[in-house]
């Protein structure tokens, strides 16, 4: 089946054409159109604005998918479409944006979870990957573990009660003076600097819960910094970012083991943004290894948002016949809006 896959949950507007069948995945096209040098003057992101880029991309990147892609629109098996969560000014527009492509043209509409569209990412890169399996997922807005039992049915087993773990990135980031967002930067910082330097409370909750809480860590490394500054002492920023990072990597690789554990699961799923990062690959390969668990973690262009994703997890419920009809919605929550068939 060839799909359409349409995501503008936050600041990139992307479209993709990807062809799945039972033991087939291939991404034929992914156009992503990042808006975050617009964003990075303000320091994140601004919904308004973002609203308002998306309409501006959307229909340009989708043309440059079909192109490249060499597909014609009536040979899509569907189109799907982020519906959920985000944005919600974001969403619309790729909502809008896709039904009235669908319906125009008499293609079934399915409509996704931005959440399921990063795991399904792992299946694209791993086409023997089946559920069930533990999936966490680390992303700008979201910091989760699940136990995915089939492809579209996911029970949350723990999450972040605050900040997301690239949230925390981007907040500590942006106050040593690295652009928004500053993962990645925070990533290739974190590599040269000392990672016991700096002594900070841990992200993963105390007990046996599979929560975490980022904002007491990104509060310490805050009054650190303070301190430093108050004392007129110089700052070693990569030995902050190797120190933070550490702490960031071992509270998720914990839990992820923890979930794991519980699960009696043996294979687990990284995705979202911070999935790219280096020292958390490293940290769950050799967990997994020592374990002798299984890790399926996508390639680092898949780990961001794009549309191969959303297409690859509206394939799972096209199979299914989960089509969505023409009262579709968006929602900023986690749950699948009305009309979703
Ligand atoms: O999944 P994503 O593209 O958007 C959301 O759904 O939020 O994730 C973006 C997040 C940003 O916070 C960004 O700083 C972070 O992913 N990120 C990273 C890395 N690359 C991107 N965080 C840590 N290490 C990286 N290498
Ligand atoms: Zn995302």
């Amino acid at each position: 089946m060839l799909l359409l896959g349409i995501e503008s949950s936050c600041d990139e507007t992307s479209a993709a054409v990807v062809e799945m069948e039972e033991r087939m995945r291939a991404i034929r096209s992914n156009i992503v159109a990042s808006q975050v040098d617009i964003h990075r003057l303000y320091g994140g992101v601004v919904p308004e604005i973002a609203s308002r880029a998306h309409i501006e991309a959307i229909t340009g990147v989708t043309r440059q998918a079909l192109e490249q892609a060499g597909v014609s629109l009536g040979e899509l098996g569907a189109v799907a479409v982020t519906a959920c969560p985000g944005l919600i000014g974001a969403l619309l527009v790729g909502v809008n944006f896709a039904k009235a492509l669908a319906f125009a043209n008499r293609i079934p509409l399915v409509a996704v979870n931005h959440i399921h569209g990063h795991v399904a990412a792992a299946y694209l890169c791993d086409p023997d990957l089946r559920p069930p399996f533990v999936a966490l997922v680390v992303s700008g807005g979201h910091t989760s573990i699940y136990r995915v039992e089939t492809e579209t049915r996911f029970v949350e087993l723990g999450a972040t009660r605050d900040d997301a773990a690239g949230e925390a990135f981007d907040k500590i980031g942006r106050v040593i003076g690295l652009p928004y967002p500053s993962g990645a930067a925070m990533d290739r910082l974190a590599r040269e600097g000392n990672p016991e330097a700096i002594r900070l409370p841990s992200p993963a909750l105390a007990g046996d819960t599979l929560d975490f809480s980022f904002s007491g860590l990104k509060t310490a490394a805050l009054n650190w910094l303070n301190g430093m500054a108050q004392r007129g002492e110089e700052v070693n920023r990569a030995d902050l970012a190797a120190s933070y990072t550490r702490h960031v990597v071992e509270a998720l690789t914990l839990k992820a083991e923890r979930a794991l554990e519980q699960t009696g699961l043996r294979t687990l799923v990284l995705a979202g943004g911070v999935a790219a990062n280096s020292h958390l690959r490293a940290s769950l390969e050799a967990m997994c290894r020592r374990r002798g668990c299984r890790l399926s973690m996508p390639e680092l262009p898949l780990c961001g948002d794009n549309g191969a994703m959303i297409a690859a997890a509206g394939y799972f419920q096209a199979v299914r016949g989960n089509f969505a009809d023409s009262s579709l919605n968006a929602s900023a929550g986690e749950t699948l809006p009305a009309g979703t068939g």
